[in-house]
C-alpha cells in the first residue's frame, strides 16, 4: 500500500534518529524543570540522560548534589559544571531521573541497555521520586526480551546455563566490572521472571524495574510530552 504522504509529513517515522532525539530532548527538558535548588539528584545513564544533563546545568540551580550511575554520566555532568558526589555521601535522594528501554502500561520498566542497571536500580530506590524519561517508541503494550542482566564473573557459564536463553553481551562490563548479559527467554508475568532472575545465583541484578519503583513516566512523542503517574508514592 502506498504511504499516506500527509500523515508521513506530520508524523515522521520513529526510526528517524533526529526525530527520536527530539523526543528524548523534550522529555529530558520537562524532567529538568522538576529539579529545584538544593535537591539531591540521581542521574541515570544513556542517550536520553545525555539531553537531561545540559538542560539541568543550564538552569544554574543552587546547591544541587548529584549522584551519577555511570562514569560516562559522571564525566559529562562534571564537564557541564554539575556537582557530583558519592551516593553514600549524599544519602537519600530527592529525585532520580533516568531513561528506559521499555515501559509497559502498568509501569514496569526494562532497563540496562547501557549496562548500568544495578547502579540505576540502587539510585532509583534511594530516591523519593523516580522520574523516567523516554521517547514514544519505548512505550510498549507488552514487555519483550531481551532483559539485561549484570552477572558475577565467577562461574558465569554455570549462571548462563541455569538461566537458559541468556548470553553475554560480548565483553561489555558494568560500571563495577561485572559482566553484562541479556535474557532472551519469554517474559510472561514480569513478577515471576523478576523473582526467578533475582534468585538465580550469580545474577547481581536484572533490568526489570517494578511499577512500585516508578513515580512518573514522561513519554515524549509527536503530540508532546505525556505524563504518566507511577505507583511509587513519595514519603512525606
Ligand atoms: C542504561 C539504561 C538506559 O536508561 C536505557 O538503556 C535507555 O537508554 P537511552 O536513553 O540511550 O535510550 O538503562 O543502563
Amino acid at each position: 500500500m502506498a504511504p499516506d504522504r500527509a500523515t508521513a509529513r506530520h508524523q515522521p517515522p520513529l526510526n528517524d534518529a533526529a526525530v527520536t532525539d527530539g523526543y528524548k530532548r523534550a522529555a529530558a527538558e520537562v524532567a529538568a524543570k522538576m529539579v529545584e535548588d538544593g535537591m539531591r539528584v540521581g542521574l541515570g545513564t544513556g542517550s536520553t540522560v545525555a539531553f537531561l544533563l545540559p538542560a539541568l546545568a543550564e538552569r544554574k540551580l543552587h546547591g544541587l548534589r548529584c549522584v551519577a550511575t555511570s562514569p560516562a554520566t559522571e564525566h559529562l555532568a562534571q564537564t557541564l559544571g554539575l556537582n557530583v558526589e558519592d551516593l553514600d555521601a549524599v544519602g537519600e535522594l530527592d529525585i532520580a531521573i533516568d531513561g528506559a528501554d521499555q515501559v509497559d502500561p502498568a509501569g514496569w520498566l526494562v532497563k540496562g541497555g547501557g549496562a548500568a542497571l544495578t547502579r540505576e536500580k540502587i539510585v532509583a530506590a534511594a530516591a523519593r521520586r523516580f522520574v523516567v524519561i523516554v521517547s514514544a517508541e519505548k512505550s510498549v503494550a507488552v514487555l519483550r526480551p531481551p532483559v539485561p542482566l549484570e552477572l558475577l564473573r565467577f562461574g558465569v557459564e554455570r549462571t548462563l546455563a541455569a538461566l537458559g536463553e541468556a548470553r553475554l553481551r560480548g565483553s561489555v562490563e558494568s560500571p563495577d566490572g561485572n559482566l553484562i548479559a541479556d535474557y532472551f527467554g519469554p517474559i510472561g508475568d514480569p513478577v515471576s521472571l523478576a523473582a526467578r532472575l533475582s534468585t538465580t545465583p550469580g545474577v547481581v541484578e536484572h533490568g526489570l524495574f517494578t511499577p512500585e519503583m516508578v513515580s512518573c513516566v514522561l513519554i515524549a512523542g509527536a503530540d508532546g510530552v505525556e505524563r504518566r503517574a507511577g505507583a511509587k508514592q513519595s514519603p512525606g
